[in-house]
């Protein structure tokens, strides 16, 4: 067979082990795999390139997507995709792997629907896809932002002020609820909780006259102004505040070995099910066995929050 493999949407540390996994497995299948560079509109603009085995060597502990990556919202359009179609034909591609997050796999789906056969992988530090229990890239991520959160507690304890630390996630609560459990944050706000700024204050002033050093407060992006939040702090609670948006920091780096170690699992479990003739699906774990589903029902799966973690906060905290 003649297997392409993309990455599109934000970029998330894991993509390269995925790459290597899908590169190695097909070419064990006596498969032709094509890297398609730049994201759908690479794919559209014909950047397709033919790898070997030596062209995934030494991308497994390396961050960020080999192939590059972009965003591109026209894909929505049927003419747009008609051109991906044409390059596929042109260059006799069977089937398409897509590593991404659920703009990838809307892409996919589209694709899917022209006649394409697509199987997804889960790559983004978002860990929104809740077809699968974790996606690539969000493990490496939250250590990123464990590793930055402790570092402010130093200053913010030494100061004895509150930090407010904006993490990723765009509308899913997990790289702040996981990050902020693990770095014992005394609040963590996220789209599942919301901001009660009211109670924030006054439990924040409250701390300050019990004589606590110090307050960490983990937030999702897209809830507030984290700046003006650290003024309002400052103004009622007693304490100094500061305010870090870990931004696009939380992308980078070298890869997990639990990142690693999932991409490896899904990259070759996808090209098994090409194999299988199973397509227009997106692969995923759960309960740390490898499934499928197809990508329809893999977008259509509710995001539902994990509610024995908000158990577990209500004892912690
Ligand atoms: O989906 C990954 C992500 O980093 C989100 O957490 C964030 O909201 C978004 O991408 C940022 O996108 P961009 O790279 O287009 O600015």
């Amino acid at each position: 067979m003649r297997i392409g493999v993309i990455t599109s949407g934000g970029d998330a540390p894991g993509m390269n082990a995925a790459i290597r996994a899908v590169v190695r497995a097909a070419l064990s299948y006596g498969d032709q795999v094509f890297g398609i560079f730049d994201g759908y509109k690479g794919l559209v603009e014909g950047k397709i390139q033919e790898f070997t085995r030596k062209d995934v060597s030494e991308i497994l502990n390396r961050g960020g997507t080999i192939l590059g990556t972009a965003r591109l919202p026209e894909f929505a359009y049927e003419q747009v995709r008609d051109l991906a179609v044409k390059q596929l034909k042109k260059n006799d591609i069977d089937a398409l792997i897509c590593i991404g997050g659920d703009g990838t796999y809307t892409g996919a789906l589209r694709l899917s629907e022209m006649g394409v056969k697509c199987v997804c992988i889960p790559g983004t530090i978002d860990n929104d896809i809740a077809s699968t229990d974790y996606t690539i890239g969000f493990s490496t991520a939250l250590n990123t932002a464990c590793e930055a959160i402790d570092r402010l507690r130093d200053t913010s304890s030494s100061h004895q002020r509150c930090s407010i630390i904006e993490v990723m996630g765009r509308h899913c609560p997990d790289l702040a609820l996981y990050s902020g459990i693990c770095c014992g944050a005394e609040y963590i706000v996220t789209s599942q909780t919301g901001l009660d700024k009211e109670k924030l204050l006054m439990d924040l002033k409250k701390n300050r006259l019990q004589g606590r050093r110090h307050a960490i407060v983990v937030i999702s992006e897209n809830i507030t102004d984290v700046y003006s939040l650290a003024k309002e702090i400052e103004n009622y609670s007693g304490y100094e505040c500061r305010a870090t948006i870990l931004g696009y920091i939380q992308r980078g780096g070298c890869p997990t070995p639990e990142d690693r170690f999932l991409a490896s699992r899904l990259g070759v479990y996808a090209v098994d099910l090409i194999h299988q003739q199973i397509y227009g699906v997106a692969v995923g774990v759960h309960e740390n066995c490898l499934r499928y589903l197809s990508l329809s029902d893999a977008l259509a799966e509710p995001n539902n929050p994990d509610e024995s973690l908000e158990a577990l906060l209500t004892k912690i905290q």
